[in-house]
């Protein structure tokens, strides 16, 4: 089955608007919306009884105060926790999405999305399915295309055998020279990187080789479009605002 054509912006909102918003919540999402965004990134793991929510990290304590791991925790567990006190008061109440429920926030707010599947050890297989699983029975069709990613080529591996028709980037921190044989490994379209470490060399030869590029995260206006000139198609930022202002100048 042929990868469906991914109409890329040239700026995706990080875990929302982070910048203004608490990471990965619906308050976060709109925020992304408000300060111009069409798209946003966001990270999904599985809680511990397999429930797909959003969440970067492995353990609960950043992000909502309780220090314990996500993958012993349970969805009715996870959503009686605050998570968005820690960013400001104002935001206090604020809950961990079920990946199902931001699916319905992008659609009312007509937002794309990068979904990045960041499981916690050992889950990379059943994190994947779990968001192919939700895709295939929610994602609203007047939406675009979304762009699966993930740092683990094995969760990215499941995505292509579960579902080739949906476009994969593999997310690789600083590039070395295995970049090409592990995104052919894994049919991606993309690759998405972290842009302080991005050479004009390796971007050149990602774009050479028919590629998307995206760089993450990059909330330093000079910086995001020194980028874009070094061919960088896509720039993921915490501050919507401000990088669609540099980039449109
Ligand atoms: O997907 C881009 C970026 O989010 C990858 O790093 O750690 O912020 O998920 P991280
Ligand atoms: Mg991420």
């Amino acid at each position: 089955m042929p990868v469906a054509p991914l109409a890329l912006p040239r700026l995706i909102a990080h875990r929302g608007a982070a910048t203004y918003a608490p990471e990965n919540t619906l308050a976060s999402l709109h925020e992304a919306r408000r300060r111009g965004a069409t798209w946003v990134e966001f990270d999904v793991k599985l809680s511990g009884d397999g429930v797909p929510i959003l969440m970067h990290d492995e353990s609960l304590k950043r992000t909502t105060g309780l220090a314990r791991a996500v993958a012993q925790t349970s969805w009715a567990e996870i959503q009686q926790l605050d998570a968005g006190g820690w960013k400001r008061a104002a935001f206090a109440g604020e809950r961990v999405p079920s990946f199902e429920a931001a699916i319905a926030c992008l659609a009312e707010e007509g937002l794309g999305a990068n979904v990045e599947i960041k499981p916690c050890p050992g889950r990379e297989v059943e994190t994947a399915m779990a968001v192919v699983s939700v895709l295939r029975r929610q994602w609203p069709p007047e939406l675009p295309t979304p762009l699966l990613s993930s740092f683990k080529d094995k969760a990215l591996t499941a995505c292509r055998d579960a579902a080739p028709e949906l476009p994969r980037a593999l997310l690789i921190d600083a590039l070395a020279d295995r970049w090409q044989a592990r995104a052919e490994a894994v049919d991606a379209v993309g690759i998405n990187t972290n842009g302080k470490k991005l050479a004009a060399s390796r971007a050149a030869e990602v774009k050479a080789a028919g590629y998307l590029l995206s760089a993450y995260t990059i909330n330093d206006p000079p910086l995001a479009q020194a980028l874009l000139a070094m061919g960088v198609d896509c720039i993921i930022t915490d501050s919507p605002d401000l990088i669609d202002a540099a980039i449109r100048a």
